[in-house]
């Protein structure tokens, strides 16, 4: 698939493996809005539904590894946040089927989530990899 024209800024980390991946989950969720409640019911629609879900799930273990190897202090919080996230993740996309409204209900929240997490949690730990990979170019 193309990469599409973005919906919303990616917002920018500094740690660039983070702000790569977001910027594919940033496509992923434009071509999920591009299709209609009957769309989303299709095997396609379905199976874009799913690279969805396990994109999120390979980053959010991608960046709990990051966290890991650097050892840091706040993961408990952050992760904690990855997971409240998936749930509601699948929640979402584990429907039968498609409603009015549900469509729109899926955006709001992938859009408030995705924002509100990269501006806040993300950026905080990559601040806090950044500075560490200062430290040790220094010594
Ligand atoms: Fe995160």
């Amino acid at each position: 698939m193309e990469p599409r024209a973005q919906p919303a800024p990616v917002i920018l980390t500094g740690v660039d493996a983070i702000d790569e991946q977001h910027q594919h989950f940033v496509s992923l969720v434009g071509w999920v809005n591009d299709l209609s409640p009957a769309e989303l019911e299709t095997a396609a629609g379905r199976a874009l539904l799913a690279e969805l879900v396990n994109y999120a799930a390979f980053h959010f273990a991608f960046e709990q590894n990051m966290m890991r190897e650097a050892g840091y202090p706040d993961a408990a919080v952050h992760v904690a946040e990855h997971e409240a996230i998936a749930a509601q993740l699948h929640a979402h996309v584990g429907k039968p089927s498609w409603k009015a409204g549900d469509h729109t209900r899926f955006m709001t929240f992938l859009w408030r989530w995705f924002v509100d997490h990269a501006e806040h949690r993300d950026r905080e730990f990559a601040e806090f990899a950044r500075g560490r990979t200062a430290r040790s170019r220094r010594t």
